[in-house]
């Protein structure tokens, strides 16, 4: 997708932080933006500010892991705006810091749900939809640092995040057919409102193991108040979507640290002297597996 004009893109998280700053940069460029968020008051705002802009804005109140209301969501795009969105942008997202020890099956339900059940939910919902429109299209997921490397502070969020890049390739892959590009953002620091994400966390995954205070608070805004600035962040984000860049991470700090993380893991590999005979069946079992599986798992049913 090389022109944002004429485009409709759909944020989730679209009322603060990223995905405010991608209504924002999107909008500017031309793109007709829905923003989807859990907080109602957030959406309004946003909605004025972005209006202030002359941007064409809508806004739903939608709490992506509610898939019911998501299908609904839908529907009231297309109702409105006579089809699905163009660019879908799964950036809502919550966090919560604690020890992995601590961790409760609320902490993992509540965070696992919105950073990996709201993206599966946006992508089950619209991609049927975005195929079926017949339009080229494009599929933004913001993952996070925490995605690219386990950490023992945030497991449930990294893990999510983890799952998130890891389904962007899997979408990315089998989406190219339909001219629909798909990319995923890893951020390691935006300056954001996320520091307050445990006040939106539901009654019913109370039971955490972390702790979600005013300190803790005031301690996470300590490290965003420095972070990339989200505009910034968007600008990044749209040049990936132009390029149809696989990965967007637009963090310069970062690149040392990952390439010992990948090199660890690639050192990990056992070289092929180890086992060159049954390397090569593997090789040749998987290869004659996808040159027939297409008529057996209906590949190219669409
Ligand atoms: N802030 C950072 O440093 C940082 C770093 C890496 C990745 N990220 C990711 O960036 C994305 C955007 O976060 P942000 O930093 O802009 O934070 P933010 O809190 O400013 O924005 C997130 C938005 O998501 C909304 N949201 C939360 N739960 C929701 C739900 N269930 N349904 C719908 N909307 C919901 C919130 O209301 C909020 O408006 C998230 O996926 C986050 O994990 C943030």
């Amino acid at each position: 997708m090389k022109d944002l004009q004429g485009q409709l893109a759909f944020i989730t998280g679209g009322a603060s932080g990223a995905g405010l700053g991608q209504a924002k940069v999107f909008g500017r460029a031309g793109a007709s933006i829905v923003i989807a968020d859990i907080r109602k008051e957030a959406v309004d705002r946003a909605l004025g500010e972005l209006r202030a802009e002359s941007i064409t804005a809508y806004g739903i109140v939608l709490d992506i892991t509610d898939r019911a209301a998501y299908a609904a969501a839908a529907d009231e795009v297309e109702r409105v705006f006579g089809g699905p969105p163009t660019i879908l942008s799964n950036t809502a997202g919550v966090n919560s810091f604690g020890p992995i020890e601590n961790s409760s099956y609320d902490d993992f339900d509540w965070i696992v749900g919105v950073n990996l059940g709201g993206v599966i939910n946006g992508c089950v919902t619209f991609v049927p939809r975005m195929i079926a429109s017949g339009r080229p299209g494009h599929i933004v997921s913001v993952s996070s640092m925490g995605g690219l490397q386990g950490t023992a502070m945030a497991a449930p969020y990294a893990a999510a995040k983890a799952a998130v890049i890891n389904l962007m390739e899997s979408y990315r892959q089998g989406l190219e057919k339909y001219g629909i590009g798909v990319s995923v953002v890893c951020p390691a620091n935006i300056k954001s409102n996320i520091a307050e994400a445990s006040k939106l966390r539901p009654a019913r995954f109370g039971m955490s193991g972390y702790v979600e205070n005013a300190q803790s608070i005031a301690s996470l805004h300590s490290i965003h108040q420095h972070g990339l600035d989200p505009e910034a962040l968007a600008e990044a984000i749209l040049t990936g979507i132009k390029d149809n860049a696989a990965y967007i991470i637009p963090y310069p700090e970062v690149r040392d640290e990952l390439e010992k993380h990948f090199k660890e893991i690639v050192d990990s590999v056992a070289p092929l002297e180890s086992d060159p005979d049954g390397a090569r069946l593997r090789v040749e079992a998987l290869a004659n597996w996808r040159a027939g599986r297409s008529k057996v798992f209906n590949e190219e049913a669409n």
